[in-house]
C-alpha cells in the first residue's frame, strides 16, 4: 500500500488552544485526551502510517511538547510490563513509537490553521512534493480515504481534499465546497469554498473533514494569504489562492463515518461508539446505557 502513496510526510497541527475542553486543556493537550483508552493523536498517526507516510510533522506550541513525547518509546515502562507479564498493555505502549518517526515543528503563537501547517515547511526537504495534513479533531472511519486521495492526484494532480455528504440542517457547522462533477461519481473539482453558510445559501451539502493532500504548492499561497476568519490565517484561503490561479484542487466524498474529537459531545460520541464495538466492554455498557436511558 506504502508505494501508492506518492506522500512520505505528514503533519499534524496541534498548536491550537483546544478551548472547547477548558479547564482540561489548562493542562492536557487536547490530542491526548483518549477515545476509551488511546488518545486521538495516535489514531491520526496510524491513518497516516496506512497509507504509506513515513515521518509525522507534529506542529505544537510551548506547553503542549507531550503531544510529540507520547511518540517517544518508554523502555522503564516497558520493563516494568514485562516483568509483570503484561503482554496486551505492553502491546499498547509500544504502538505508537512503532508506528512512524515523529518530527516537532513549533508554532509559538496560534495564528490559525494555515499558519501552523506553513510551520512544517522548513523540515521538509526536495523529495516532499506534496504533503498530507491531518486533522487530529476528525476521526475518518474506515481509514484509507488518504490513499484514495493520493490515486486522486496521481490522476488529476494538484491538491485533493476529503468531504462528506451531510444533510443539508448542517452545512453550517463546516467549510462547503462549490464542485463541478467528474467522471468519477465520488470525485469532484473544486471550485471555491464557503466557511459555515447558512443551510440555504450553502453551494453543496459536500463538507470538509479534516484530510488534505496539498501540492508543494501551498506553502508559496500560505505565505500570500493575510488574516482572514476570526483573525486567523486560514488554510482555506491558501486554497482558494490556488484554485484562483487554476491549480487543480479535487475532493474526494468519503463514503463512511465521522467524529468530531474537537468538543466534548463529539468525544464522549466516539467514546461510546468505541467501547460499545470493543468485546470486553460493549455488552456492559450496552446494558447500562439501556437501563440508564430508560
Ligand atoms: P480548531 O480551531 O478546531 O482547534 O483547529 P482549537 O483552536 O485548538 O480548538 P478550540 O476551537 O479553541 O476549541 C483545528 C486544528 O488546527 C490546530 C488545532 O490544534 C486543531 O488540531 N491549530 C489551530 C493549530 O495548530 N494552530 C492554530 O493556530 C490553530
Amino acid at each position: 500500500m506504502g508505494v501508492s502513496m506518492n506522500v512520505r510526510t505528514a503533519v499534524v497541527p496541534a498548536a491550537g488552544l483546544g478551548t472547547r475542553f477548558l479547564p482540561t486543556t489548562k493542562v492536557v493537550p487536547k490530542e491526548l485526551l483518549p477515545v476509551v483508552d488511546t488518545p486521538a493523536i495516535e489514531y491520526v498517526a496510524a491513518e497516516a502510517a496506512q497509507a504509506g507516510a513515513q515521518r509525522l510533522v507534529l506542529v505544537v506550541s510551548p506547553g503542549k511538547e507531550s503531544v510529540a513525547t507520547y511518540f517517544d518509546p518508554t523502555p522503564d515502562l516497558e520493563a516494568e510490563l514485562r516483568g509483570r507479564d503484561k503482554d496486551a498493555l505492553l502491546d499498547k505502549v509500544r504502538r505508537a513509537p512503532e508506528l512512524i518517526r515523529a518530527e516537532v515543528a513549533l508554532q509559538d503563537k496560534p495564528l490559525g490553521l494555515g499558519h501552523a501547517v506553513g510551520c512544517a515547511e522548513p523540515l521538509l526537504d526536495d523529495s516532499d512534493d506534496a504533503v498530507a495534513v491531518l486533522l487530529p479533531d476528525d476521526l475518518v472511519l474506515p481509514a484509507g480515504v488518504l490513499s484514495t486521495m493520493a490515486a486522486v492526484r496521481q490522476r488529476y494532480g494538484g491538491s485533493v481534499l476529503c468531504a462528506f455528504d451531510v444533510p443539508r440542517e448542517q452545512v453550517s457547522a463546516y467549510g462547503v465546497f462549490t464542485v463541478d462533477g467528474t467522471e468519477e461519481e465520488d470525485v469532484k473539482r473544486v471550485l471555491g469554498m464557503v466557511e459555515k453558510p447558512a443551510p440555504e445559501a450553502a453551494p453543496s451539502t459536500l463538507a470538509a473533514a479534516g484530510r488534505y493532500l496539498l501540492d508543494r504548492a501551498v506553502f508559496g499561497a500560505l505565505h500570500r494569504i493575510v488574516p482572514g476568519a476570526g483573525g486567523e490565517l486560514q488554510l482555506t484561503d491558501a486554497i482558494a489562492l490556488l484554485i484562483d490561479d487554476g491549480h487543480p484542487v479535487h475532493v474526494v466524498v468519503h463514503r463512511g463515518v465521522r467524529h468530531d474529537l474537537g468538543n466534548p459531545a463529539g468525544l464522549l460520541r466516539a467514546s461510546v461508539d468505541f467501547a460499545l464495538r470493543d468485546p470486553e466492554m460493549g455488552p456492559e455498557l450496552r446494558s447500562w446505557l439501556r437501563d440508564r436511558v430508560e
